[in-house]
């Protein structure tokens, strides 16, 4: 059976994809972002995963407010990135591990989630940047399968469905018929709001507890309504989301491997976590 290895969550802000493009990484606006990435690399050259499962939240490339899916699940072959308008240069497409997405989709259905299949899908930043910021010579060195998750358009899903979701993707993962070593990789927050009078807003209290809740106490976070949780973490910071069913993908055992916290990227609190199961 498929192994998860780990986890990791970190911020998809579109401004790294212009540092990584300008190579920034040494400047001082950025280097403590980018130095907490290092850790990081040398998790994924000794865990080295095959496949990476990736919550995310697609911000109008793939959905736009016309239709928009509480939960979407890749099944292409290929996952081609495109202008957004962020004036990030693209990426190279992804390839899809369409065994394991059926697998997922078959699984996640028959555990009554209610999914959008998609045999076509463009990938936005939020699932690119995480990629780069793993694999920075962008040659991926895995398959992989994109689970989008509403975050742009109410009503969003609660967090206590987010965790189920991840929950029931890791035992999906770990019932696959094969040997291949799963990582699952959740991108957005942490705290930020983009717009309306609280744009800028940041709350560091609540995005240290909400990481050290991954360690000590996973399902924390599930005790907030989704407007709780807007007036916790901004109207964006509601991003967690993803990294509350990565969480719920690992299982019980899991150590950090690293951590990293820095306000601000652009608008946002960035964060990355990095979490190895135990078994
Ligand atoms: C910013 C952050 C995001 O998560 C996003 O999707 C777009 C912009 C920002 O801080 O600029
Ligand atoms: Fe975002």
């Amino acid at each position: 059976m498929a192994k998860i290895i780990g986890g990791v969550a970190t911020s998809h802000v579109p401004a790294i994809g212009r540092a990584i493009a300008k190579e920034l990484q040494a400047d001082p606006y950025w280097a403590p972002f980018f130095e907490g990435y290092a850790p990081l690399h040398r998790w994924l050259a000794q865990a080295r995963p095959d496949v990476v499962v990736v919550f995310y939240n697609d911000h109008g490339l793939n959905f736009f407010l016309d239709k928009m899916p509480t939960f979407a699940v890749g099944a292409a072959e290929t996952y081609r990135n495109a202008d957004e308008g962020w004036g990030i240069p693209e990426v190279p497409p992804f390839t899809g591990q369409r065994e394991l997405s059926w697998h997922l989709i078959n699984s996640l259905v028959a555990e009554d989630f209610d999914l959008t299949t998609c045999q076509e899908m463009l990938v936005d930043h939020a699932f690119t940047l995480p990629m780069a910021l793993c694999w920075p010579d962008q040659r991926w060195p895995v398959t992989v399968v994109p689970v989008c998750i509403n975050t742009v358009q109410f009503p969003l899903p609660s967090a206590a469905r987010c965790w189920r979701l991840g929950e029931a993707v890791g035992r999906a993962v770990r019932h696959w018929d094969s040997d291949a070593r799963v990582m699952v990789l959740g991108t957005g927050g942490l705290s930020h709001q983009l717009d309306g009078q609280r744009a800028g807003f940041i709350n560091r209290d609540f995005d240290r507890a909400f990481m050290q809740s991954l360690i000590d106490d996973p399902t924390w976070a599930t005790r907030f309504s989704i407007p709780e949780l807007v007036e916790k973490t901004g109207t964006q910071g509601v991003e967690l989301l993803m990294w509350l069913a990565m969480r719920g993908a690992l299982g019980e055992q899991v150590h950090e491997v690293s951590r990293n916290y820095h306000i601000p990227i652009s608008n946002t609190a960035a964060g990355l976590m990095v979490l190895a199961t135990d078994d």
